[in-house]
């Protein structure tokens, strides 16, 4: 990639959210079926790794839509959850989706920035993030930031696309991403080039143990990362000790 290219692709990370705001209205549909259905799977192993407190109070960033507080709630423990993301496209459908389930009481969606995020310092137990962290602008920052905003004992979890390690997968997947998923994901969008980059996202973003070192660096022990379906995802966690 030449650095004119890596100019649009970081221009386009900043500004990421307003694209989301544009294919808002077709992004649950393409997501379910560019996906086979996997993400939900993949939002459903967030269940099995909760911090071990009796109550929790979580926050979801980068909540698009407002699929994971939607499967968090599922957990009894887990009391209120905070969403939020720069789209408002997409904040407006979720919190249509939350009041037609009558979640309105414990899942509260807003308009707010992952990489300064307006909570006070120790408020949450649990901060998650799918499929949203490669787009921000500083991911470093923002995982500072939720380490500020987790309680002492409190959790992180990260899900992420990856490179799989084993070959044929990763041509196959190669294929799907760079040229299957951008001509289907524009087509049914109705938008020019929504789904153009997301391969440079993925491909340049790091995954494995550098993702973990960027944890490492905000300060998150117990660290651990687990590859999903071949590889294809990433299930980062980590713990805030002290
Ligand atoms: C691929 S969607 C993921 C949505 C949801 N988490 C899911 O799993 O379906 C990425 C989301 O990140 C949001 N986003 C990008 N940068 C952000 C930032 N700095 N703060 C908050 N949200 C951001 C976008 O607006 C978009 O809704």
């Amino acid at each position: 990639m030449n650095n004119a290219d890596n100019t649009t692709l970081s221009e386009r990370k900043k500004e990421s959210y307003k694209i989301f705001n544009e294919i808002a209205g077709t992004y649950d549909l393409l997501n379910h079926t560019l996906s086979l259905g996997i993400d939900i799977y993949w939002r459903n192993k967030l269940l099995k790794h909760l911090p071990i407190k009796e109550t929790i109070n979580a926050l979801d960033l980068a909540t698009g839509t407002g699929d994971v507080p939607l499967t968090l709630i599922k957990d009894e423990r887990i009391k209120k959850i905070t969403g939020l993301d720069l789209s408002k496209g997409m904040v407006d459908i979720g919190i249509q989706k939350v009041k037609k389930k009558n979640l309105d009481k414990k899942i509260n969606l807003m308009i707010g920035d992952a990489v300064n995020i307006p909570a006070a310092d120790n408020s949450f137990d649990l901060t998650t993030i799918s499929f949203g962290i490669r787009n921000f602008s500083d991911p470093q920052k923002s995982l500072h930031d939720i380490y500020r905003v987790l309680r002492k004992d409190g959790r992180v979890m990260i899900m992420e696309f990856a490179i799989p390690s084993n070959a044929l997968v990763r041509a196959v997947y190669f294929f799907y991403f760079r040229h299957f998923l951008p001509k289907i994901g524009n087509i049914v969008s109705k938008h020019k080039d929504a789904y153009t980059y997301l391969n440079k996202t993925v491909e340049q973003f790091p995954y494995g143990k550098d993702f973990l070192k960027l944890m490492e660096n905000a300060g998150f022990k117990n660290l651990e990362c687990r590859p999903l379906t071949f590889g294809i995802a990433m299930l980062y966690i980590g713990d805030k000790i002290d």
